[in-house]
């Protein structure tokens, strides 16, 4: 089975961005490095530096990228800069989302490839050519081509290998800032506010129909500053406690026998 799928390059093409629930990269994780990632190159090109950046945005078109028009997925911008001067953008060149696009997948990775974008005078081409390399996790592209009409770049990345499901999901569990920590936090901070505007108003309500206040508002202020009496007392109450298991309380009573 995996014989013939080595041996098989499927061509499909599609009209959208870069889309990772697109079925032809539904078998590669894709989703494992979405974003805007680049390529970055400065040269000394006197009397001025030259700064060739290419953008790409994998499974979401660039959008916010300074100077990038929006709804590309590949967007290249190069400034030049001659001493002591602010950079002056010399070229935008973009391939918008919308352009046609092919798909090329193999067990070696994915080839995606435009073609007759406008630039200029000129149409231009280009391919972005994801390895799949199991021990890679590269996060900037390598140009390997730019002469004007054809560009190729390439990412080393373990996403572009064939990833079974299972394996997707053990990869969304390893990376740090996958939002599930996050989650945590906030619903325990939810809870505690939640129960702490109950606890107070409650009391209040509580201390008002017992007839101990003579308004609402006083039995709120006064339940408001028994909690704060309460807070000022934890942090004597919690010594406490940590002496009591670290044991310093209890050689203090051994020595006074
Ligand atoms: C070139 O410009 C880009 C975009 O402004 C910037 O992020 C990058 O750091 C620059 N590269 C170098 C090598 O200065």
């Amino acid at each position: 089975m995996t014989m013939i799928f080595a041996t098989l390059l499927t061509i499909i093409t599609a009209v959208s961005a870069i889309d990772c629930s697109a079925k032809e990269l539904k078998p590669y994780n894709f989703e494992s490095i979405k974003g805007v990632h680049s390529y970055s190159n400065l040269r000394n090109t006197p009397p001025s530096t030259t700064n060739l950046t290419w953008n790409v945005g994998i499974c979401e078109p660039i959008n916010n990228v300074k100077d990038c028009p929006p709804n590309s997925d590949i967007c290249g911008i190069t400034t030049i800069q001659l001493k002591d001067e602010k950079p002056v953008i010399s070229e935008i060149i973009t391939f918008n989302a919308n352009l046609e696009k092919t798909y090329e997948t193999s067990d070696n990775g994915v080839k995606i490839l435009y073609k007759g974008a406008n630039w200029g005078d000129a149409l231009i081409n280009a391919e972005l050519n994801f390895v799949c390399d199991k021990d890679a996790s590269e996060n900037d592209f390598t140009l390997d081509q730019w002469d004007g009409t054809n560009l190729k770049l390439s990412l080393k990345n373990k996403a572009a290998c064939i990833t079974s499901d299972d394996d997707k999901k053990k990869e969304e569990k390893k990376k740090p800032d996958s939002g599930e920590s996050w989650g945590w936090f906030t619903w325990i901070f939810i809870f505690l506010v939640l129960f702490l505007s109950i606890y107070i108003v409650g009391g209040a309500w509580f201390q008002y129909n017992k007839g101990n206040a003579i308004d609402f508002q006083s039995a709120l202020k006064e339940v408001i500053e028994n909690f704060i009496e309460l807070l000022k007392g934890l942090p004597s109450f919690s010594k406490e406690i940590i002496e009591k298991f670290t044991g310093r309380s209890n050689r203090g009573e051994y020595s006074a026998v």
